[in-house]
């Protein structure tokens, strides 16, 4: 960003990045240049990226296809040939030709011998993998929402099918929400909540720990997946009430409910619990705008002792090779939900500063592309 007096460095590169976005809009300039041999392979990959941007949305589509006719889990039992695939998937055998093709071509399906289909790299990481498979299906929500993506970012869609589904992204009183509007998103944090408990628990030791509370904490699968990696930690969820109730469920069916307690309210509105010597904000903060954020953290705040921990994981913006999934795809997703948006661990430090926490550190986890972990205290 150019301040008011630019110094010369600026200024210089100002016009480099002027005069090289004048030549790479040149089509004379992209024509020489993919012809050229030094310049062609640079030409080709440029080519390709942005021919992907161009045809995404059809290969997300090739995705759902797949996932819903359950294609992979087909194939898990083994390859087969195209005709027995259009007899199984009931699809004519042009529609099975086409979705063989596209999933070839995405590395979601492979060629074998004899004519038969098996599971390619990509397809294969999809087999018994409903955190994937459940928010692939989610998606015709978004697809629904971003059907007019220019109306969508003048928020002049009134009727948006993420905000349906997340309910107390919009509501003012979201702890009235009843069992029937939490089931469908609960259901499916507990279907993804594998993806990111694991990174969280490789990442950060909970065996530290006296109590940790799970701040929006779900139905409770966190807290289950924390529960078998520290046997003595003592365990507290907060949710909203309707949700609370069903991770008093879960509890009851790990043989947890001597261990955990599942309490309901509004973070926004309402107190925390004390007793935990830890809190965990997981795929809660990116959630709420700031204003509220800041709740939640002045909340958690006030429950914690002197010398107590927070952990606040989520995906995160600006994570080095996932940058496409923090500020475009969380961007836009958040956005057609209603509230919150994907942060840096930078802009999230600051807020947890502004809270009162200190010594706030950046943990690795194994795939940041999923979540990344940041932990504070409170001194
Ligand atoms: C994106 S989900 C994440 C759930 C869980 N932490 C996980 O990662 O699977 C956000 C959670 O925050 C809860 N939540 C949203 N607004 C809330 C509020 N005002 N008070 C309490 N919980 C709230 C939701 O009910 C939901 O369970």
């Amino acid at each position: 960003m150019s301040t008011l007096v630019d110094t010369p460095v600026q200024d210089w590169r100002e016009s480099a990045a002027g005069w090289r976005d004048r030549l790479l809009a040149s089509p004379k300039f992209r024509r020489w240049a993919a012809t050229f041999p030094l310049t062609r392979p640079i030409a080709r990959r440029r080519a390709g990226a942005l021919f992907d941007l161009v045809a995404g949305f059809v290969y997300s589509q090739v995705l759902l296809a797949g996932v819903r006719l359950r294609l992979f889990d087909l194939l898990a039992d083994g390859p087969l040939t195209e005709a027995e695939l259009a007899l199984r998937l009931g699809l004519p055998r042009e529609g099975i030709a086409r979705l063989l093709g596209a999933s070839v071509a995405l590395k979601l399906v492979r060629p074998r011998t004899g004519g038969r289909f098996g599971l390619g790299p990509l397809g294969a990481a999809l087999v018994d993998n409903p955190a994937i498979t459940e928010m692939v299906l989610h998606h015709t929500m978004l697809y629904a929402d971003l059907a007019d993506p220019v109306a969508l970012l003048r928020g002049e869609r009134a009727e948006r099918a993420l905000a349906h589904y997340w309910p107390y992204a919009e509501t003012e009183r979201p702890a009235d929400l009843t069992d029937a509007q939490v089931a469908a998103y609960t259901r499916l944090m507990a279907a993804s909540q594998p993806l990111v408990s694991g990174e969280i628990l490789d990442a950060y030791d909970l065996r530290r720990h006296r109590r940790l509370m799970d701040v929006g904490g779900g139905d409770g699968s966190f807290l289950c997946a924390a529960a078998a990696r520290a046997p003595k930690l003592a365990l507290t969820l907060f949710d909203l009430p309707a949700v609370a109730a069903r991770a008093e469920s879960r509890f009851a069916a790990h043989g947890l409910s001597g261990r955990a307690q599942a309490v309901g309210g509004d973070f926004s509105r309402d107190s925390l619990p004390k007793g935990a010597d830890v809190i965990s904000l997981v795929r809660v903060v990116h959630d709420h705008d700031d204003a509220t954020v800041a709740k939640i953290l002045a909340a958690a705040r006030a429950a914690l002792p002197v010398g107590g921990t927070l952990l606040l994981a989520e995906p995160m913006a600006g994570t080095s090779g996932a940058e496409a999934m923090g500020d475009a795809y969380f961007g836009l997703y958040l956005l057609a939900m209603g509230s919150g948006r994907a942060r840096t661990p930078a802009v999230l430090t600051e807020l947890l500063h502004a809270a009162g926490f200190a010594r706030v550190r950046q943990v690795a986890t194994h795939t940041p592309l999923l979540t990344g972990l940041l932990v504070a205290k409170l001194d």
